[in-house]
């Protein structure tokens, strides 16, 4: 079966086409980052316009790829996914009304898509995962920070998640105080790369790092980065050195704490697995921990990583989870819905 997924809920404009839920046909991404740069951060009228412009062409490369067209009626699409949210509503209202216009005039099966659950199947890509579940899955992106028991391809319960912050907006808001920019999780990896010594006096909290419960919380240590900089600022010393230990400080802080509570949840749950899904998973030392934490602490789970090009938003993951979970919908049911959670019924 091969599945047209589309994306859009953020500032990414994705399509993908997946057969039988883990082979790549094509994919294409088309990003408005580089707008977004200039002002720190996603404006998400700016994004729904870049969508709006790109939606078709990205469409209709993904399916020239393959050797298809857009005025083929969609000939060798079994059906086509859409991410109806959690999202920005502008950004969701182009995909979604795009999917569902080729819906009805390709006379094919739509199928909505919950995004978070949808980074979970980047570990699903080239993969035959027989035996997966039960699983712990860990959603870290901008706007989510999730521990999920997943039961099966259509069976999830909510064990935890953050309570501010998520770590991705961590990363970006603590970027931002440091002046490196946006996208701040890749930008602060590359700053923390530099660091071979630790600065101790730089030490920053573990929020909730030994809380009994599977909760996040990242404010906190914005606040600390806030302090630390004006501290340094007061004294002159804010410099590409102690930015570098900073940085440093910040991807330690939010890698362990991740770490932690996905191990704790694993063992309180007795899962065959781990999986993580979401942009802060293509972060290199979470990757690391994680591997070494799951080997020393729980060697008989499966920990399974997805490639860093399906970490971050695309289509090939919406392609994929409508395969697992195929669930279609009158073209007519379907509609963004922002503030979609976990447990929530779609359509
Ligand atoms: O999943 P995603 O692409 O979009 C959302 O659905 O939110 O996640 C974006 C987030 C941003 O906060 C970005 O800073 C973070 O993922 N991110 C990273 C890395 N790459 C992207 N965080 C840490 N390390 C990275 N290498
Ligand atoms: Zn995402």
């Amino acid at each position: 079966m091969k599945i047209l997924g589309i994306e859009t809920s953020c500032d990414e404009t994705a399509a993908a086409l997946v057969e039988n839920g883990n082979k790549v046909l094509s994919s294409s991404v088309a990003s408005s980052e580089e707008i977004h740069k200039k002002y720190g951060g996603i404006i998400p009228e700016k994004a729904a316009r870049e969508q709006l412009k790109s939606i078709i062409p990205v469409i209709k490369e993904t399916l020239l790829k393959t050797d298809l067209s857009l005025s083929e009626n969609g000939g060798k699409i079994d059906a086509i996914a859409v991410t109806v949210g959690p999202g920005l509503i502008g950004s969701l209202l182009v995909g979604v009304e795009t999917g569902k216009t080729l819906a009805y005039l390709w006379n094919k099966p739509i199928i909505p898509v919950n995004h978070l659950i949808a980074h979970f199947y980047g570990n699903f890509i080239g993969k035959n995962l027989k035996g997966v579940f039960p699983a712990i899955g860990l959603i870290v992106s901008g706007g989510h920070t999730e521990l999920i028991l997943v039961k099966s391809h259509s069976q999830f319960q909510w064990l935890g998640g953050t309570r501010d912050d998520a770590a991705g907006e961590a990363f970006d808001k603590t970027a931002r105080l440091l002046g490196l920019g946006y996208p701040g999780g890749p930008a602060i990896s590359k700053h923390a790369a530099k660091i071979k010594k630790t600065n101790e006096s730089l030490r920053l909290p573990r929020p909730m790092i030994n809380k009994d419960n599977l909760d996040f919380s990242f404010s906190g240590l914005k606040t600390a980065v806030l302090r630390k900089v004006r501290q340094l600022k007061s004294e002159g010393r804010l410099n590409s050195q102690t930015v570098n230990q900073l940085s440093h400080q910040i991807e330690q802080s939010i890698t362990d704490v991740l770490v932690k509570k996905t191990l704790k949840a694993t063992e309180e749950h007795k899962v065959k697995s781990i999986l993580i899904g979401g942009g802060v998973a293509a972060n290199q030392k979470l990757r690391e921990k994680l591997k070494s934490a799951v080997k020393n602490q729980l060697p008989n789970t499966k920990l399974f990583i997805p490639d860093n090009k399906y970490c971050t938003d695309n289509a090939v993951v919406i392609a994929s989870v409508a395969y697992f979970d195929y669930s279609p919908i009158d073209w007519r049911e379907i509609k963004p819905n922002p503030g979609l959670e976990i447990t929530d019924k779609l359509g």
